[in-house]
């Protein structure tokens, strides 16, 4: 059984991608939505978090966890893997395959205020960003549109675009999503971003795939079966109303 974990609904746009690899395995997907969202909080706050959601997942039986999450990745990751003695998958912003991609030279980030500043997303900077630039932003209030289900329609497009533009003025030509809420505003994205610069080609860059092949990959290495051997089940839950969660699980996967 595979754990997901995220703040909200958006480990949803992962757990997509690990159920077309992945389909006959059992799942536990856990919103922390009472919680959510996890971007302005605290180290310690998160690792408070993640760590009580991961004891409650082994204790339910799962043997492997995706932290859906990019912020939690980068807060709290490295102590979760020194506390349990499982494997834990994390969210990387894709910054490596945007540098290969883009033709402008200019490689837009959005991601939360916590991942931004994060050791570990400046690490990851560093290594594959040498040759390009790299501007960031905020997706400030895209967490909340996605919680509340307006992915588009013109309040979502003028939400977008006040965090989205400054990455295009700068340049940008290729944007990674650096926040696993994210991907469900893709269209809304491709559209603020067609509209705004019409003779632009922007790629726009959701690593769940990625993070799903990789799993696929430790699960292997760890002897982990690729199928559930008792038939597999789907369980939803979440530390506040579980609406919104079976909502967006039901539209979207
Ligand atoms: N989905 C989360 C991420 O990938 C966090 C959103 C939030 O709670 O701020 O960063």
């Amino acid at each position: 059984m595979i754990g997901i974990f995220d703040s909200g609904v958006g480990g949803l746009s992962v757990f997509r991608e690990i159920r077309k690899v992945l389909p006959e395995q059992s799942y536990i997907y856990y919103s922390d939505n009472a919680h959510c969202p996890y971007g302005e909080k605290s180290r310690e706050y998160i690792i408070d978090r993640t760590r009580a959601i991961t004891q409650m997942l082994i204790e339910k039986g799962c043997e492997i966890i995706v932290v859906a999450c990019n912020t939690a990745t980068a807060a709290a990751i490295s102590t979760l893997r020194e506390e349990f003695p499982i494997k834990f998958i994390g969210m990387e912003p894709a910054i490596k395959p945007a540098a290969q991609a883009t033709k402008t030279g200019v490689v837009g980030v959005l991601a939360t205020a916590g991942t931004l500043k994060a050791t570990k997303y400046i690490d990851t900077r560093a290594k594959w960003a040498q040759n390009v630039q790299i501007v960031e932003h905020i997706g400030q209030g895209f967490v909340e549109l996605v919680e509340n289900g307006s992915v588009s329609g013109p309040a979502a497009e003028t939400t977008v675009s006040a965090s989205l533009k400054p990455l295009l003025d700068a340049g940008a030509d290729t944007i990674v999503l650096g926040c696993t809420h994210y991907p469900f505003l893709i269209d809304t994205i491709k559209k603020v971003a067609s509209e705004t610069y019409p003779s632009r080609s922007v790629t726009v860059i959701d690593p769940a795939p990625a993070v799903a092949r990789h799993l696929v990959e430790v699960m292997a290495e760890e002897g982990i079966e690729p199928a559930s051997k008792e038939g597999y089940q789907i369980e939803l839950l979440a530390s506040g109303t579980p609406d919104n969660l079976q909502r967006t699980f039901d539209t979207l996967l």
